[in-house]
């Protein structure tokens, strides 16, 4: 089978998967155009138009990511070709310990100590403990129940939700329209992880922000679509009195980079962080890649994307 591997690291992938994969001859995008056609499989990570085009017998696209907005929304996407991501592929485990630490920024009070040694200003506030910090999780696939599993084993009580329901031990799970509006009127803390589909984007906004007690937080390494900017700035104030919400870390953004005139960068009350939340460790997806690759190469069944519902 031949692989054509687009990546910003592509030479180190293209390394990477030939040796895992010897029966395979693994391309990337600086091959001849002859030999870019003719191509199986693509291994890719936002790939230009053209290069998904180029094939002529084209058996599967696997993503180099977790998240495939960036492939759906892609308008060189050949139709009716299975698609497969990396599902956690050692993702999780990174995202999780950012999250650890916008949930310790908020509940041990340092973006309050930050403010405070601006001023010169030696107070300390009394703690809350972690028990006393419920955490709402919005996301529970591979990734997200990971991490709720994580920051639930950290001592904060911990609620999930999904589109339909799941169970995930030590997790409170919430599902559908009501079990937002429940999880969201519960939680000092509050984590995106879904994907970017028709039906997340914005799923933060002016209503949903207000259902948050007074004083919550939002930490979002998921996608920058899920939140309204406007909403989001609105709740924050004018960043020197506490707004409805207390401050936000944001790592992913509608466009990115983030563009130098965004009012994100300079507001008192948000961290931003450039999309480095999930670095995307070689092992493990070396491993789901070249799996999928074998299965589809096969012809045995596997978990696909499904692109109506994005992800
Ligand atoms: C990164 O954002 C990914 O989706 O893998």
């Amino acid at each position: 089978m031949k692989v054509l591997v687009h990546h910003d690291d592509a030479e180190r992938w293209q390394k990477a998967l030939a040796s895992r994969l010897p029966e395979a001859e693994i391309l990337t995008s600086a091959a001849p155009t002859d030999k870019r056609r003719q191509a199986d499989y693509l291994a890719v990570w936002k790939p230009p138009e053209s290069l998904l085009r180029e094939p002529e017998a084209l058996k599967g696209i696997i993503n180099l990511g977790a998240g495939v907005d960036a492939l759906l929304n892609n308008p060189g996407l050949p139709a009716d070709v299975p698609i497969v991501k990396l599902r956690d592929a050692g993702m999780a485990e990174p995202i999780g310990d950012y999250v650890r630490y916008g949930l310790l920024h908020f509940q041990r009070d340092f973006d309050r100590y930050r403010r405070q040694q601006r001023r010169r200003e030696w107070r300390e506030h009394a703690m809350t403990d972690k028990d006393d910090w419920p955490v709402g999780v919005l996301g529970l696939g591979a990734i997200g129940a990971r991490v709720a599993t994580m920051i639930a084993a950290d001592g904060f009580p911990t609620h999930g939700w999904s589109r339909s329901p799941k169970h995930i031990d030590g997790v409170t799970c919430h599902h559908g329209d009501n079990g937002l509006a429940t999880l969201l009127g519960r939680v000092k803390s509050l984590v995106l992880l879904l994907p970017d589909t028709p039906a997340t984007r914005h799923i933060i906004n002016d209503e949903t922000l207000s259902r948050l007690p007074e004083g919550a937080s939002l930490i979002n390494p998921g996608r920058g679509s899920l939140i309204n900017e406007a909403a989001l700035l609105d709740a924050l104030g004018d960043g020197e009195t506490e707004g409805r919400l207390r401050g936000a870390i944001l790592d992913a953004f509608p466009e990115e980079p983030l563009p130098e005139a965004s009012p994100l960068w300079s507001h008192p009350r948000i961290r931003v962080t450039p999309h480095m939340a999930g670095p995307t460790p070689l092992g493990e997806a070396l491993d789901q890649v070249a799996s999928a690759l074998r299965t589809l190469e096969a012809g045995e069944s596997l978990d696909t994307v499904d692109p109506t519902a994005g992800y």
